[in-house]
């Protein structure tokens, strides 16, 4: 009865997987439990709980009604058998790296990472973990890099802020002449809706559910989805006893109310993002732009096989570098100057001084982020809007870099 929402279609598990108002009173929307603590009929029936021969729920850290029907539906979102919730993306993927790895072991990364993911990747080499950054587009750098101490590939595809994709199947398919490598996939920008990394053959998918899975920026969360065995693994050690990064309940009751328009968003995301990377493609004060829809993208032709849509996340960077993308951020009316993504509200931010400050310049430098970069996470408001803003932010970016140019030239008569 619970999982007959499982052969539906993408929105209708988003909405009603797992969950039925019989069984609740007839609430439509599934009650919230603030219960920390939950009663054992006897003695012996708590004892069973904590010896795991029970499925009770006894403590909300390690299980809870609420967690456990947000869990239910976000693996059957990714068709993962099993999900686990946190507190936050980092919660998720700290949890998972300290279940699945130990001293000793190698971690093949991909080459750019949110910045908290890479300073935690520095933290877990300080424990004996040795972190091995590959760019992961070139298969044969991979093959090379995979060794007997190989226990885990980890990626975000796209990547924070570049937007370098992964070909997931690709480094699935290597990893996995290996029986003991596990590869972990950050599914942040897309989200289930735009691409499912468990049925490209990844092991575990993690997520900050801040960004488009709640998608309208009032709680932080985090989700990991896997098998039953992985995910239990990650409960009972990275959860209750490694980080106790707990979701709240009220939280997972935000998460599954911005579950149930995720789809909707998305197309709204995606279409408008579109329109914003064509106009930035299309001006004269714009350097470059990297948008996994344009035809111009390096990895169109593995987007368009990866991903459903091209996501809402824009990179690029103006002629006259951080100085002039600075003056284009100040000059935004309608954007927020501000760090995070998938909001309803549309935003700006300099990953170089702000969500990737945690790499030195060299290290931005080797991991492919421009000084000037600034990243864009397009929101929900009507597309002529966000357009209207961003062509006044580029004609004052336009004017300003003209003007040196003109005064140079004077200069010379
Ligand atoms: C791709 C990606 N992964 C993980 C995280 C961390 O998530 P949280 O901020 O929810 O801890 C972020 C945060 O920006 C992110 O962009």
């Amino acid at each position: 009865m619970k999982n007959k929402h499982l052969g539906f279609g993408f929105s209708t598990r988003a909405i009603h997987h797992g969950y039925d108002p019989k069984d609740h009173h007839g609430a439509l929307v599934p009650p919230i439990y603030l219960s920390a603590t939950f009663a054992f009929p006897t003695a012996e029936y708590g004892a069973a709980c904590f010896a795991g021969e029970a499925s009770g729920h006894f403590y909300t850290r390690i299980s809870n009604p609420t967690l456990a029907l947000l869990e239910s539906r976000m693996a059957a979102l990714e068709n993962g058998e099993a999900a686990v919730a946190f507190s936050s993306g980092m919660g998720a993927i700290a949890a998972t790296f300290w279940t699945l790895l130990r001293p000793g072991d190698e971690i093949i990364v991909s080459q750019t990472l949110y910045g908290c993911t890479f300073a935690l990747l520095h933290g877990i080499g300080e424990f004996g973990i040795k972190v091995r950054h590959v760019d992961l587009t070139d298969l044969a750098a991979l093959q090379t890099a995979l060794g007997p101490a190989t226990r885990m590939i980890y990626c975000e595809t796209p990547a924070n802020p570049t937007l370098r994709l992964v070909d997931i199947a690709a480094v699935a398919r290597l990893a996995h002449q290996q029986s003991n490598v596990t590869v972990v996939v950050d599914n942040t920008y897309c989200t289930p809706y735009l691409q499912r990394p468990l049925e490209l053959g990844a092991d575990v998918v993690v997520h900050s559910a801040t960004k488009y899975l709640s998608g309208h920026g009032d709680i932080t969360a985090g989700i990991a989805v896997s098998s039953h065995a992985i995910a239990q693994r990650i409960r009972l050690q990275g959860l209750k006893d490694l980080t106790g990064a707990v979701m709240s309940p009220q939280d997972a009751a935000l998460l599954m109310r911005g579950l149930k328009t995720l789809a909707l968003r998305m197309d709204r995301h995606c279409s408008n993002a579109q329109a914003v990377a064509e106009a930035l493609q299309a001006h004269p004060a714009v350097q470059w732009v990297t948008y996994p829809g344009l035809a111009s993208f390096p990895q169109y032709e593995l987007a368009a096989r990866q991903m459903k849509q091209s996501g809402g996340m824009i990179a690029f960077e103006l002629k006259g570098g951080i100085d002039t993308g600075r003056r284009f951020m100040n000059a935004l009316k309608l954007f927020t100057r501000a760090v995070s993504l998938g909001d309803a509200e549309s935003l700006a931010q300099h990953p170089a001084s702000m969500t990737h400050s945690t790499y030195t310049p060299e290290e931005r430098a080797q991991h492919g982020i421009s000084e000037g970069l600034v990243r864009l996470s397009v929101g929900l408001e009507d597309v002529a809007d966000l357009l209207a803003d961003v062509q006044q932010a580029l004609g004052k970016c336009a004017r300003a870099v003209a003007r040196p140019t003109l005064l140079a030239a004077h200069a010379v008569k």
